[in-house]
This record gives C-alpha cells, sequence and structure tokens, in this order.
C-alpha cells in the first residue's frame, strides 16, 4: 500500500490523531481540549477550546525563526508596471501597524471589516491586520458592482470599510470609490469608516466625514500585538453565489483553517517553506484567500501576489515570465487561463524565452479541467498537471493528486481521489452509494475535515437547507460525478443552477432576478451554455410582456447593461434573444436543462412531463440564428 492509502486510512480510521499532529505544526496560545467534537453535527468543532491566532502564525513566528528578511509577498502588477518585494519583516511592521489603525478607529474581537479592493499588497496587510486583533474580514471581489456589495455590507454589517480608488483592467481604470459609495447609498447598514487606498491611476473623492486616506489613517496610531481567539471564531466570511440572488456568508472557522492549510502546502503542493509558490487567482475568490494569502505565509513561503491576466498584459507568455523571474516552484490557475494562453500562442512558443527550471508542478481548479487543456499544459510545461477539485465552502481541496504524499497515476478528466480526511461518496437520489462507474450526487460524509465551512454567517438554518438536508448525514457538494473502478473522482457538473465562468462561480437564478427587473421582461430563464474559453458562460432567454413593440434587441441592450450594472462585469453576460415562449413541463416548470442541451448540441430526451413539444423546436431555431450551437 502506498503512502497516499496509508495516509487517507489513518485519517478515515484515527482523525483525532491525525489532525492533532498536523495542528503541532502551529504555534498556540492555549492548547485545544478536545480534537474532535461532533456532539452537534453537523456544527462539528475542530481543536474546540484551542487558542490560537491567524496572524501570528503567518508573520510573526517566521520573524522568530530567522524568516525575517526573506520576501513574504512579491507583488508583480504588469498592469501599473510595478513590482515590489515584502520581506516578512516588511509585511509583519506594515500589518502590526494596519491593525493599530483598525484598532484606533474602534475595530475589535469580532468586529467585522470589508475588503473591497484590487489585487495590491493593502489588500493582504488588511487582511492579516483584522486577524492579529481578531475582527473578522470580508473580502468582496472588485468585479462586483455597487449592488452585489451591498448586499454583503447589510448582510455583514461592517465596523469599517477598506477600498482603493481603482482597480486596473487591461485597457480601463475600474473606479472602485463611486461602485462603493453606490452600495453605500444602496445599503441600509452603514460603517463608521471607510479607509481608502489611494492609487496614483485614479485618485477618489474623499467624503471627509466617513473616508480617510490609508497613509493619513495611521497617523497617531502604534502597532499591535495579536490577541488570543478561540479555535472556532471565525477568521472571515466569503460570501459566495447560492442558488438565488443572496449570496452564501461562508463562515471559515479559525484553527480547522490553520491546520488544514498548513498541512495541504506539504502534503498536497509539496511545497517547502523558503520555496516561491504562485496562485493566478484574485483575493476575491477563496483560492486567493487559502493560496495566495494565508497558506503560502503560515508554511514560511513566498507568496506571488499578481495584478495581471494570463494573456494581454502584455502577451501570453506573462505566466511563464513570471515563473521564471521570480523562480516559482509550484503554480496554480484556472483552466480558463490556460486556455486563453493556449488561443493566443497555441503552440508554446513564448515559454521558449524563460528559464522554468524552478517550476515542479502545476495545480489547476475552479473549473472542470477538459482533457485536452491539461495534455497541452503537461507538454508545455513538463512538469506534472494536477487537477484539484474543491469550493469556497471546503476552504482546500477535496480531491488532489496529493503530490507530497505520493503521486498517483494522472488521468485527464478526473482530479484523482479523495483527499486525507474527505469522505467522498456518489449518491443516488434516495441516499445510497451508486456503483463505481455511476453518475449520482457528489456528497461527503459527515464530519466535514477541519477548515471546511462552520455555518453560514448568522443563518445556521440555510446552512442545514442548503447543504445537510436533501442527504441526511453527508455534505451535499452540488456537484454530479462518478467515482470509477479505481477509486478516481470525476467531477462532470453541477445539479443546481450555479454556472462556473471564467472559473468564477455565478447564480443563474441572481442573473434571472436582475433580467426579470426590466420593466418589459414578462419570463426570462439564464443557463450556462459551453464556451470554448471560458467553460460556460450565460445565455439569457427573454419572453416580453404582452403589448410591448420595442425591438428585441433594444431590450437585449438593456438587459446586458442591467446585469453589468447590478451584478458586475465578472458575469460575463453578453448574449441574450427574446423568444415567444419557454419550454415548460406541465406543472410550469422551465425546462432550463433542456435548452442548455439544444445550446451545446447535446443529445436530449424530450421530457415527458413537457407541455408542448414543439417550443424545443422554436428554441432551437432561435439559437441557431445566434450560432447555436457554437
Ligand atoms: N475588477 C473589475 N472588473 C473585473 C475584475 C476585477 N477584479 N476582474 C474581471 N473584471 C472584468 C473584466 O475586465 C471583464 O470586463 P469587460 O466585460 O469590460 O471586458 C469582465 O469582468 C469579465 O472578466 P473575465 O471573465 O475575467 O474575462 P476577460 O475576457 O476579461 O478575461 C481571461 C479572460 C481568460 C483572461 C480571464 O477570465 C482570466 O484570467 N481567467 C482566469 C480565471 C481565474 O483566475 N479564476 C480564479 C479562480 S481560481
Ligand atoms: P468556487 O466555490 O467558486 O470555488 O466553485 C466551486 C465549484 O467549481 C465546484 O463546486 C465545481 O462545480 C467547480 N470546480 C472547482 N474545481 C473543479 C475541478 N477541478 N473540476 C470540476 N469542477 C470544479
Amino acid at each position: 500500500m502506498g503512502l497516499y492509502s496509508t495516509t487517507y486510512n489513518y485519517a478515515q480510521n484515527h482523525p483525532e490523531d491525525f489532525w492533532s499532529e498536523a495542528a503541532e505544526q502551529l504555534v498556540w496560545q492555549k492548547r485545544w481540549d478536545k480534537v474532535l467534537d461532533d456532539n452537534n453535527s453537523p456544527f462539528t468543532k475542530w481543536f474546540s477550546g484551542g487558542k490560537i491566532n491567524t496572524c501570528y502564525n503567518a508573520l510573526d513566528v517566521h520573524l522568530a525563526a530567522g524568516r525575517g528578511e526573506q520576501a513574504a509577498i512579491i507583488y508583480d502588477s504588469p498592469v501599473t508596471e510595478t513590482k515590489e518585494i515584502l520581506s516578512y519583516n516588511d509585511l509583519y511592521e506594515r500589518v502590526s501597524a494596519f491593525a493599530g489603525v483598525l484598532v484606533k478607529y474602534g475595530v475589535t474581537y469580532g468586529d467585522r471589516v470589508i475588503i473591497y479592493m484590487p489585487m495590491i499588497p493593502e489588500t493582504v496587510i488588511a487582511m492579516l491586520a483584522c486577524t492579529r486583533i481578531g475582527a473578522i474580514h470580508s473580502v468582496v471581489f472588485g468585479g462586483f458592482a455597487s449592488n452585489e456589495l451591498a448586499k454583503r455590507i447589510d448582510d455583514a454589517k461592517p465596523k469599517l470599510i477598506v477600498s482603493s480608488s481603482c482597480g486596473i483592467e487591461p485597457g480601463r481604470v475600474v473606479s472602485y470609490k463611486p461602485l462603493l459609495n453606490g452600495a453605500l447609498a444602496l445599503a441600509k447598514h452603514q460603517p463608521d469608516k471607510c479607509i481608502i487606498v489611494q492609487r496614483k491611476m485614479e485618485q477618489a473623492d474623499l467624503d471627509h466625514q466617513r473616508d480617510i486616506e490609508w497613509f493619513d489613517a495611521h497617523t497617531g496610531s502604534n502597532p499591535v500585538d495579536c490577541v488570543e481567539v478561540s479555535a472556532l471564531d471565525p477568521v472571515y466570511i466569503l460570501y459566495t453565489s447560492g442558488t438565488t440572488g443572496v449570496p452564501k456568508g461562508v463562515v471559515r472557522p479559525t484553527g480547522g483553517h490553520l491546520v488544514s492549510l498548513k498541512w495541504s502546502m506539504k502534503n498536497i503542493f509539496d511545497v517547502n517553506p523558503g520555496e516561491v509558490y504562485w496562485a493566478a487567482s484574485d483575493v476575491g475568490w477563496v483560492v486567493g484567500h487559502s493560496y495566495i494569502v494565508y497558506a503560502p505565509l503560515l508554511h514560511g513561503c513566498t507568496s506571488v501576489l499578481y495584478e495581471g491576466k494570463p494573456v494581454g498584459t502584455p502577451d501570453a507568455g506573462a505566466f511563464w515570465r513570471v515563473i521564471s523571474e521570480h523562480k516559482v516552484s509550484c503554480m496554480f490557475t484556472a483552466p480558463t487561463a490556460i486556455r486563453a494562453i493556449k488561443k493566443e500562442d497555441p503552440s508554446g512558443d513564448l515559454i521558449k524565452k524563460y528559464d522554468m527550471s524552478f517550476l515542479r508542478s502545476q495545480f489547476l481548479a475552479g473549473e472542470r479541467c477538459d482533457p485536452d487543456t491539461l495534455r497541452w499544459t503537461e507538454k508545455l510545461l513538463k512538469v506534472p498537471v494536477i487537477d484539484h477539485w474543491w469550493q469556497t465552502e471546503t476552504g482546500w481541496p477535496i480531491a488532489s493528486n496529493c503530490l507530497g504524499l505520493e503521486q498517483l497515476p494522472i488521468k485527464p478528466g478526473s482530479p484523482t481521489c479523495a483527499v486525507p480526511s474527505w469522505n467522498i461518496e456518489v449518491l443516488d437520489s434516495s441516499c445510497k452509494p451508486v456503483k463505481a462507474g455511476e453518475i449520482g450526487a457528489i456528497s461527503i460524509k459527515l464530519p466535514l475535515p477541519p477548515g471546511a465551512l462552520s455555518t453560514l454567517w448568522q443563518n445556521n438554518q440555510r446552512f442545514i437547507e442548503s447543504y445537510m438536508e436533501d442527504y441526511p448525514g453527508y455534505y451535499q457538494t452540488g456537484d454530479a460525478g462518478i467515482i470509477d473502478e479505481d477509486n478516481y473522482l470525476h467531477v462532470m457538473s453541477r445539479t443546481d443552477d450555479i454556472i462556473n465562468v471564467a472559473g468564477h462561480r455565478l447564480s443563474t437564478g441572481g442573473i434571472e432576478q436582475v433580467l426579470a427587473s426590466h420593466p418589459d421582461v414578462a419570463e426570462c430563464a439564464v443557463l450556462g451554455v459551453a464556451d470554448n474559453l471560458k467553460g460556460q458562460v450565460p445565455l439569457g432567454l427573454l419572453v416580453l410582456k404582452d403589448g410591448v413593440h420595442k425591438p428585441g434587441q433594444e431590450i437585449v441592450n438593456d438587459v446586458i447593461k442591467l446585469v453589468r450594472e447590478e451584478i458586475g462585469p465578472v458575469a460575463s453576460f453578453r448574449t441574450a434573444v427574446v423568444v415567444d415562449r419557454l419550454p415548460k413541463t406541465r406543472s410550469g416548470k422551465i425546462l432550463r436543462g433542456t435548452i442548455k442541451l439544444i445550446a451545446d448540441g447535446e443529445p436530449f430526451d424530450v421530457p415527458a412531463t413537457i407541455d408542448d413539444p414543439l417550443i424545443l423546436d422554436e428554441i432551437a431555431n432561435i439559437l441557431s440564428k445566434i450560432g447555436y450551437p457554437g
């Protein structure tokens, strides 16, 4: 039996020993009383009684261990032509100072701080500063519009918001401050203060009653030390798309978060302290939280903070430039990024300019990785390319090839097997495990391992309803797939209304709510259709109200604009079409799945419950006029 299987079995049979050994790798202010307390399942408690501080383990311990001079963060920003190295000493000083600023403005243990920021060092500093004083951060991705930010403000009720004058997208400056002002105009809850980083590319107008510039905010404050927090306290809330327009506030418990991330760096990614690790994601997503900020720092690595794109900043060799220049040994990105590179540089010529000798592995996640993309990347990089599967909720990989334990054979299209401590089963609708090779709902047998969400912010009921009710005794991942005869998992699709656009998770229900708010729209459906670059993109079908005589294209343009304003550019909502009616079951349920199969050119059975089968031909005709199937 190999090391993967032995470790998996050990974690399965002796979870408390397995996780207490992993927890020894961190510095605790007070050791836990109980490793696993599952008396109130599914509200599992890991390391209860323990006291620990995230920032202490990410920064202070490394100074004591002599890593002060080592780079903690390499900020590499082709969009602003800036590079900056922050050593562990620098980061420690700036984080302790900003923690003092938070204290000066009255932020204390348990208060929430919203961070609406681009990919700049101040974002990481603000996150760590919150953890230093036991405040709970909630980072909101910059590609979301005011309305989405307002929803998060009203749910998290932050004492303070940290933001920036602008973000930089290729070819345009994204003015964050007007978006923040718009959100505050919509939100019922108001923070006491907003601290604004003024960037050179655009200075924001400040409201001097409420806003303070980042450096000015430091006046009169003093650096502060780490406070003790309970292992069960939330370290952060991260909002993610649910099946409705109301985002879910995933709560991450401090102790489990630290222990699982630290364990994952060596055992999954096979990275050692002192090495350079790069997750080319955004701090607004879970990948950014776990693998740009926390895991690399907890492990004493150097993390690359990249403010750029895989292509266009300046070309499709951008990733290879960063890997070679900063001597990256392990890289993580989404398959979409690789597809974008492949599209522009299909024979991979640009990589020849760079010394890639430091790179040992390339990890991919965030969406299904098609075998072609995986094979192309393997051929180009000549290192193991590892598809791994996880979610905002889980915080770290559920299934992966664990390179630090033992590299298993790679099967393109599969993220390999369950990571130790994750007990994956594929269930049928009556909650029974299906046979090997049969498709079903991918579920995790409870208890969930440390680091997984502990609840949804102030909404235990929604936590139970969303994840725990349909398959009692299991966490429902919302993904469908199979476990094959070699025990390899294959994640095929979502079972709900969530779609994955360029590795970004979106709710079609949320987009439908926006379309339905248009005064001329009677009914609508949004589905995720296959896209060669982004994996999926949303497609809208609109039925207009009787008596509307405006040209359909005018209404289509309106709704596209509306989605951009209400949800944000990240929704990539660019295509909608007016139809006379939508296919429905006799009970009135819109057959979104069937429309999707038509748009993707996939075979489908006409559902027995369909109201009027002829509508399917009508829909196929209309979709073919706008290029579907593509
Ligand atoms: N702030 C403001 N706007 C943002 C943004 C941010 N942080 N991130 C993206 N956007 C905007 C983009 O500018 C674009 O706007 P546009 O409609 O005006 O062009 C829109 O949101 C859609 O962005 P995106 O889906 O990223 O598409 P793109 O065409 O700009 O870029 C790729 C295509 C492939 C280069 C890009 O999707 C990519 O880098 N993907 C990698 C995905 C990834 O890292 N995912 C993280 C999960 S691991
Ligand atoms: P997010 O919470 O934004 O990270 O999105 C999580 C969802 O992305 C999962 O539930 C899957 O649907 C999808 N996903 C992430 N990684 C993979 C992968 N390696 N293979 C297939 N789907 C994936």
